[in-house]
């Protein structure tokens, strides 16, 4: 039997698990309410029985143009047109459930970031490109390591839901600057100095879970919660409907759910449905956030990890 570290925090799902999960999920059409739902299905079926401009907060985290195994399905690299074509395919179906005041997030990196750049210019402003600094895996030897991803910022106007002051950081000072003896933005807590920033489009502090995270699944591509906990709490206000159609593992609904939020979610693989819903399950009793605490964002290993 493989023996597993025992400080390994990995979310496991047993028989008993899917036994309990499998009849909360829904497939549309469905007669109840579509809020906190997971919808197991394929989005082209899903997206035309969901209902005209119901989102507040879009984010997409689609399957890049690469070559990548998604339990029992592969997404395979495309030519730049093909994938283009495959974005256009459900972006163009979003809009119709979008709000005029909607903020809308999309996910890429470098090499798909300009085909979706290429379609979602037609639809949105795009107001930002947000870089985020994704420490994990080895070194390449013939390249330089894949270290970041893109996420595009656009809305559907100019009129927008945008909460800087909820998503400061809270960052070390090396440098204590005083003027007239007095500090200069920063102060003293608990022995050490500390500054409050405003997050810039260059994201730094984010870690990608692995192993000894407890929010970490066996899902290849996970997003970090204190990723989608920045970009809900900036974007969107308690009580706003976020809306995920590639959910994966359930990090959008989960870190809604946390930050009091509402949540729809498409997820065609069963199994990752069945992680949301554990996960979901967990923040009913703990809605801690890695990275997240007291109303501050942390640098990254600056808090210890619970
Ligand atoms: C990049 S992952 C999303 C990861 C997610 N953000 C998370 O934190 O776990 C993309 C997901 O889209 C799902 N997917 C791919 N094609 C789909 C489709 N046509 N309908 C619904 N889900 C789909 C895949 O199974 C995969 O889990």
């Amino acid at each position: 039997m493989k023996k597993i570290e025992k400080r390994n925090k990995t979310i496991l799902i047993d028989d008993n698990d899917r036994e309990i999960f499998e009849p909360k999920l829904i497939k549309l059409p469905y007669d109840g309410e579509l809020i906190n739902k997971i919808i197991n299905q394929d989005f082209f079926e899903a997206i035309k029985y969901l209902p005209d401009s119901f989102v507040d907060l879009l984010f997409v985290d689609p399957p890049y143009n690469l070559t990548k195994n998604f339990h029992s399905h592969t997404f395979n690299k495309k030519s730049y047109e093909e994938y283009k074509d495959w974005c256009e395919s459900w972006i163009s179906k979003i809009i119709r459930i979008l709000k005029s005041t909607s903020s809308i997030y999309i996910c890429s990196e470098w090499q798909t970031s300009p085909i979706v750049y290429d379609v979602i210019k037609k639809y949105f402003i795009i107001r930002n490109r947000i870089t985020f600094e994704r420490e994990k895996g080895r070194g390449a030897k013939q390249n330089w390591k894949n270290n970041c991803e893109d996420i595009y910022f656009c809305t559907m106007s100019n009129k927008y839901t945008f909460n800087i002051e909820n998503v400061k950081i809270k960052r070390r000072v090396i440098a204590p600057y005083k003027e007239n003896g007095v500090p200069k933005d920063w102060f003293i807590e608990n022995n050490e100095k500390f500054r409050l920033t405003y997050p810039s489009n260059i994201w730094t502090d984010i870690t990608i879970p692995f192993w000894s995270m407890r929010e970490n699944t066996s899902h290849p591509t996970q997003k970090p919660e204190k990723l989608l906990a920045r970009i809900i709490l900036a974007s969107s206000n308690e009580g706003d409907l976020v809306f995920d159609p590639f959910a994966g593992s359930g990090t959008t609904a989960v870190v809604a759910k946390k930050l009091k939020r509402k949540f729809l979610a498409i997820e065609i693989e069963k199994e990752y449905c069945f992680y949301t819903y554990k996960r979901l399950l967990m923040a009913e009793e703990d809605k801690r956030i890695q990275g997240y605490e007291n109303g501050y964002f942390y640098d990254r290993n600056c808090k210890k990890s619970f």
